[in-house]
């Protein structure tokens, strides 16, 4: 199986990303949504939202490294081809989920460093390079917060129509992006 995309296929560098990256979103979510269930200030609490940060700023690192490696191959057709509708509708979906990947993360550390707080990534302490401005930090989690959500709804889409493709359309879209079997 080729590292790269092929027109035949995802390749597997970006077969392995893209679960990696759905496993460590998983966490990332579970971690933010668990920590509720904690009183303020115990230690359980602020080790789920630690996870919570440094797993989102994985998921940064990891869609950096996947816009590499997409743009050194092309897209892998989808047979047999998409209507016109359900080609764009998929496109929209992807471009918003590269967003999330790209944007969410920046967001939590900006607001974050502007709330005078220092984010540890894996122990490493980040730098905080802008003054504080409370007001600012809330306002960027309050859309943080709303986006988080609205993450929740988009994937879920993007879930239900890779299985749709599988099993109701009988196309390729799902087991392009899965390890190849091998041929016994
Ligand atoms: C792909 C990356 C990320 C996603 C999808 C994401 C998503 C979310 C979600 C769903 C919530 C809960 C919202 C709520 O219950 O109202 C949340 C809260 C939060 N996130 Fe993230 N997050 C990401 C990365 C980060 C990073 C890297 C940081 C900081 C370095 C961060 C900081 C926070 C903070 C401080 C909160 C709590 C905000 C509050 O008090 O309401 N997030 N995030
Ligand atoms: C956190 C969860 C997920 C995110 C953020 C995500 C993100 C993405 C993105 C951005 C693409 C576009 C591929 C590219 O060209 O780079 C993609 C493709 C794909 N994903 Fe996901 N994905 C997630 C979970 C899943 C799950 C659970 C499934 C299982 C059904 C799935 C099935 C697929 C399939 C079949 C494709 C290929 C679609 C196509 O080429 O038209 N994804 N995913």
């Amino acid at each position: 199986m080729a590292l790269l995309n092929t027109k035949e296929r995802y390749g597997t560098l970006l077969i392995a990303i893209h679960w990696l990256t759905f496993w460590v979103m998983a966490a990332m979510f579970a971690c933010v949504e668990l920590h509720e269930n904690f009183p303020k200030g115990s230690e359980i609490r602020s080790s789920l939202m630690t996870w919570h940060f440094q797993l989102g700023l994985t998921v940064l690192i990891l869609v950096l490294v996947r816009l590499v490696v997409k743009a050194m191959g092309p897209d892998p057709d989808i047979k047999p081809a998409l209507s016109r509708l359900q080609y764009l509708s998929s496109k929209a979906v992807h471009l918003a989920l590269y967003l999330i990947m790209l944007v969410m993360p920046i967001a939590g550390f900006i607001g974050r460093t502007l709330a005078g707080k220092t984010t540890y990534f894996f122990g490493m302490a980040l730098p905080v390079l802008l003054n504080k401005n409370e007001d600012l930090a809330e306002n960027i989690f309050d859309v943080h917060g709303l986006i988080g959500k609205a993450a929740y709804f988009l994937i879920a889409a993007h879930v239900i129509a890779g299985l749709y493709h599988h099993y109701a359309q009988h196309d390729n879209t799902l087991t392009r992006m899965l390890p190849e079997r091998k041929k016994s």
